[in-house]
Order: C-alpha cells, then sequence, then structure tokens
C-alpha cells in the first residue's frame, strides 16, 4: 500500500476546488425556480455527505429526504408546529406562512438529523461537529451542480416534536433543514473578513 497519494493529487484541480468552496452559498427557497432537482443528483449529494470525517466511525449523520407531495407536508407541519412550540407572545405568523412557503419553493427538502451513539462515549459536540461536516460536502456537491441551498434551523424544524415524527431517539437530534432548488437569478456573491484575522500562527 502506497503512504503517498500522488495519485489523488493529479485528478484533483486545485483551482477548481478553491472556487467550488468559494462559490458555496446560502441560497433561499425565495430565490429558486420551479425546476425540479434530479433524484439521482440528490442521492450524488447524500454519497457525498457520506464521505464526512467521523470519530470512532459512529457516522452519525441521518437525512431525511423529503420531495414531491411529501415536502409540501413537512412544511405544512411545520408550520403547526412552530405555532406549538413557539411562546404565544412570540408567535409570528409570518414565521409560520414562510416554513410552508419555503417547502412550496424548494425542489427537495433534506432533514439533517445525528443520530447518538448507543454508548455515549464520542461527545456529543463531536458528533454534531461530524454531521457539520457531512453537511458541507452535500452543499459542496451542490454547488458543483449548480444547486442553491440553504441550512436552516430555528425552534420548530430543530424541535422534539420533528425528532420524534422521524422516528429518532430522544438522545439524537435534529439539527436543521437544507432546502435544496435551482436558484432562478445571478448566483450571489459571498462575503468573508480575511483569513489572517482569525488565525494565531507560533514557530518558537
Ligand atoms: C448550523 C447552521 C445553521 C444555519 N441556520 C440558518 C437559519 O436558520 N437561517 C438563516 O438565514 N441562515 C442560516 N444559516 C446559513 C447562514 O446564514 C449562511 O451560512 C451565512 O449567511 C453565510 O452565507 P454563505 O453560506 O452563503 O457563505 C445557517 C448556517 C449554519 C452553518
Amino acid at each position: 500500500m502506497s503512504l503517498h497519494n500522488e495519485p489523488f493529487q493529479d485528478a484533483i484541480n486545485k483551482i477548481a476546488l478553491k472556487t467550488l468552496m468559494e462559490h458555496r452559498r446560502s441560497i433561499k427557497p425565495s430565490d429558486f425556480s420551479d425546476q425540479r432537482v434530479k433524484d439521482s443528483v440528490v442521492w450524488e449529494m447524500l454519497s457525498n455527505a457520506n464521505w464526512a470525517p467521523t470519530h470512532g466511525m459512529t457516522e452519525p449523520w441521518r437525512f431525511f429526504v423529503f420531495a414531491d407531495a411529501a415536502r409540501l407536508r413537512l412544511g405544512k407541519r411545520l408550520a403547526e408546529i412552530y405555532l406549538q412550540v413557539t411562546p404565544a407572545d412570540d408567535v409570528k405568523t409570518a414565521k409560520a406562512d414562510k416554513l410552508k412557503a419555503n417547502a412550496e419553493q424548494s425542489s427537495h427538502l433534506i432533514v439533517i438529523a445525528m443520530k447518538r451513539q448507543e454508548s455515549e462515549k464520542i461527545p456529543e459536540i463531536e458528533e454534531v461537529e461530524a454531521v457539520a461536516c457531512a453537511v458541507q460536502n452535500l452543499h459542496l456537491t451542490a454547488t458543483a451542480f449548480g444547486i442553491g441551498g440553504y441550512w436552516s434551523s430555528g425552534n420548530a424544524i430543530c424541535s422534539n416534536e420533528l425528532r420524534d415524527e422521524l422516528g429518532l431517539g430522544s438522545k439524537d437530534r435534529v439539527l436543521g433543514l437544507f432546502y435544496i432548488g435551482y436558484p432562478k437569478g445571478e448566483w450571489p456573491q459571498g462575503n468573508r473578513a480575511p483569513i489572517e484575522d482569525k488565525v494565531v500562527w507560533k514557530t518558537a
């Protein structure tokens, strides 16, 4: 077995990789066209997500894909859950409506979840981190296919109600909803403060 990865290095276009990362953008359902994403492309996104790093090989990422009528049903259910879990004084009807509209405007909805290890040996935060890595793989793959995606959290999506309805256990967590669709307009520009502001580099 070779300890070197030259064969892979040749296959990886460094400029394409950088371009992909820089162009990954969060694009919201209101900016999607009504073009449906092919299920085979969604599977490609999911199978790349599966290559995320994982401490102890727990592979804690779980995805629940909702397409077609199922996505509309989920949108309606999330609106109900929002009204149920939000303290009465804080309820904004527009938020419930948005959960329904987001579902209608998306091609597929992917619930992002973390399956807790039975023994709980690996710290929970590391399992959440592994799922976030999987989502990044998924999002980068979407970008490569010209598909817009957006990780949405919030109290209805990350609720125990949704977790239970998906058949997850009490130690498992819903970490968000990933909306996907083709953008109808220009691909948005990103913005980041310089990396030098976020790095401490010591040599002695
Ligand atoms: C864990 C996580 C949860 C997020 N939840 C929301 C959300 O609930 N609402 C929202 O508008 N954006 C959410 N985002 C997306 C961010 O708004 C987005 O990444 C940020 O604006 C930077 O834009 P970019 O992804 O295009 O670089 C979330 C991102 C992450 C990583």
